[in-house]
């Protein structure tokens, strides 16, 4: 199977590294244009100049998800300088490791603002022109904390397993308007975000013990490791594409058979 994006406009927000940049990467490769959207600007500009294309077929721009109003700048910016967005990823996120009883309501805000409000803000800015043009892809990360639980990451697997319900809930909504909404929801997947979290863990419990866990870790994958950001990018791709017209309302877990839910 061939996919071909044909000049397609792409909107990755939370693009400047991890699964976002993989997969504004894979789009570019073939043949959408881009735009690269972040919270930190600076590094969204650096993404966008590292994809292959000039100035007409990729951009950087940045855009807070967890604000309307940064999300409507965002989506106005990126139409007047591509194009109206064909296909939307959402992937910025935010993880907060800590054990719910540790937690307060401002720890629990941010992360729902960013991880649920965010989808919505920008589910809401894209919408109307996506069923009025009769086509759209929105393709929105999750995480199978949400699908089966996961301790010290309470409140981020809630805002994902709202992501879960919310996706599911708009694309019965938008469904004959030929525009589709899935969910991918990745197991532990070496990017920036996980390295962090993995660098915290190391350092609270020292190198023999992070050695040993690390082995434990990679044992609970049958297909024997951790992911890659590439294999949600494929993914990711897919769903994106014309060929996947009839895939919609789904959560597809890309996680080397971690969990078989
Ligand atoms: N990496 C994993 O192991 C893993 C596992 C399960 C789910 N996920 C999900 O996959 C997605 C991508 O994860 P990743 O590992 O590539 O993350 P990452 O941290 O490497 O990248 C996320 C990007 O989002 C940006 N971002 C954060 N807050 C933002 C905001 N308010 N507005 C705009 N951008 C913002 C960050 O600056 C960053 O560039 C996330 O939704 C995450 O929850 C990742």
């Amino acid at each position: 199977m061939q996919i071909e994006f044909d000049g397609k406009v792409a909107l990755i927000v939370g693009a400047a590294q991890g699964i976002g940049f993989a997969t504004a990467t894979e789009l570019r490769n073939s043949g959408a244009k881009v735009a690269v959207a972040d919270i930190n600007g600076e590094a969204a500009l650096a993404a966008a100049s590292r994809l292959a294309g000039d100035d007409t077929e990729k951009l950087g721009v940045q855009a807070d998800i967890s604000s309307m109003d940064s999300v409507e700048a965002m989506v106005a910016e990126v139409t007047s300088q591509l194009g109206a967005p064909d296909i939307v990823i959402i992937s910025a996120a935010l993880l907060d490791d800590k054990l719910f009883l540790d937690s307060g309501p401002k720890d629990w805000q941010r992360i729902i603002d960013v991880c649920l409000y965010g989808p919505m803000n920008v589910l809401h800015s894209v919408l109307p022109g996506m069923t009025e043009r009769g086509f759209g892809r929105i393709i929105c990360m999750a995480s199978d904390s949400a699908r089966v639980g996961q301790a010290r990451l309470s409140y981020y697997a809630a805002a994902k397993g709202g992501v879960i319900a919310l996706i599911k809930s708009v694309a019965q909504e938008v469904g004959p308007s030929g525009v589709t909404l899935n969910v991918v929801s990745p197991g532990a997947t070496d990017t920036e975000l996980r390295q962090a979290r993995e660098a915290q863990t190391k350092e609270a419990i020292g190198e023999e013990r992070y050695a040993a866990r690390t082995k434990k870790v990679v044992r609970m994958y049958p297909a024997g490791r951790i992911g890659l950001p590439q294999d949600h990018a494929s993914m990711i791709t897919y769903l994106a594409s014309e060929q996947a017209s009839w895939v919609t309302g789904q959560v597809i877990s890309v996680n080397g058979g971690f969990v078989m839910p």
